[in-house]
């Protein structure tokens, strides 16, 4: 995508957090857009902050998803850029529900594979569309007190990877959106592993928004508005056993009673954690 100016953007979950920062930024460039969020007030709220139109409702659902898309359409003329951003933090291991697991999959993986089935056919058409998935530094590394998160966000990304695989030769760009901690509600209620985020190093919902209007225009597959994030990348995938042992010890560190979340505390497990993935 060369330029925001007149697109007609699609953001799902925008009525809060990044993707209102999204909602907000694209609007600065000229975009014309539709806020989707499960949260009809909030989703109106922004809407009319971006001077766009809202579209609330659930974005997870064959239905939802499909409607959206339609809308969509009827507001624009056609969607030029879809954000797939709304997404669920959900808690625990093994032992967490498996409604739990189930909305995580639906929301944080389903609802992209659903808006691409909707989209696709006047993609192809056309000879180009723009799907950006938010995912999260949880889909290449994980995210320690989260497995249905950890797992769903590696799903995304592998739709993602196979999305731009698949259809970059007939006009189709997808980028992932892969930040570590961002300032938002769902950071703040995600728990002792997202509190320990929380520090100097996590951004700013509008941070990562600039970071995407950056990359936007290169069209590069992997957005990382916390760069750090290609080398602990890296570092797993050249050493899986080193940087397991790196996890395990930061696991340690949560489950140590007393173990805060002070920067102090937290800088000094990152740097070891980062020497050990070296
Ligand atoms: N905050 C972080 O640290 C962080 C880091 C990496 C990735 N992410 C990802 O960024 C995305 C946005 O999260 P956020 O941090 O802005 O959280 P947020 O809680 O501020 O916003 C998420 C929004 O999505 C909406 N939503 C949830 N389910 C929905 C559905 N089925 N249909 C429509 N809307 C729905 C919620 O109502 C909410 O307004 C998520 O995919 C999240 O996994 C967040």
């Amino acid at each position: 995508m060369t330029t925001l100016a007149g697109a007609g953007v699609v953001i799902t979950g925008g009525g809060s957090g990044i993707g209102a920062a999204l909602a907000r930024r694209f609007a600065a460039e000229g975009a014309r857009i539709v806020v989707n969020d499960l949260d009809a007030t909030a989703a109106a709220r922004i809407a009319a902050e971006v001077d766009g139109w809202a579209a609330p409702g659930d974005a997870s659902t064959p239905d939802g998803a499909a409607a959206l898309v339609g809308t969509a359409v009827d507001h624009l003329g056609a969607v030029d850029l879809f954000c797939a951003n709304a997404g669920v933090g959900t808690a625990g291991g093994p032992e967490a529900p498996d409604s739990d697991w189930d909305l995580a999959w639906q929301v944080n993986v389903m609802a992209h594979v659903r808006a691409a089935r909707a989209l696709l056919p006047g993609w192809l058409d056309r000879g180009r569309g723009h799907f950006l998935s938010t995912v999260s530094a949880a889909g290449l590394l994980t995210m320690l007190g989260s497995a249905p998160y950890s797992v769903t966000k590696h799903g995304a990304l592998a739709f993602a990877e196979w999305l731009a695989a698949t259809y970059a030769d007939r006009g189709i760009t997808v980028q992932a959106l892969c930040p570590q901690g961002v300032r938002t509600p769902m950071l703040e209620a995600s728990g002792r592993a997202g509190r320990l985020m929380l520090d100097e190093t996590a951004l700013t919902p509008e941070q990562v928004a600039d970071a995407v209007v950056e990359a936007l225009a290169d069209g590069r597959f992997l957005i990382l508005p916390h760069p750090e994030v290609a080398g602990y990348h890296a570092a797993k995938a050249a050493d899986p056993e080193r940087w397991l042992t790196a996890m395990r010890r930061l696991q340690s560190h949560l489950d140590t009673p007393g173990s805060g979340s002070t920067p102090a505390r937290r800088d000094r497990a990152t740097h070891d954690d980062t020497e050990e993935t070296r």
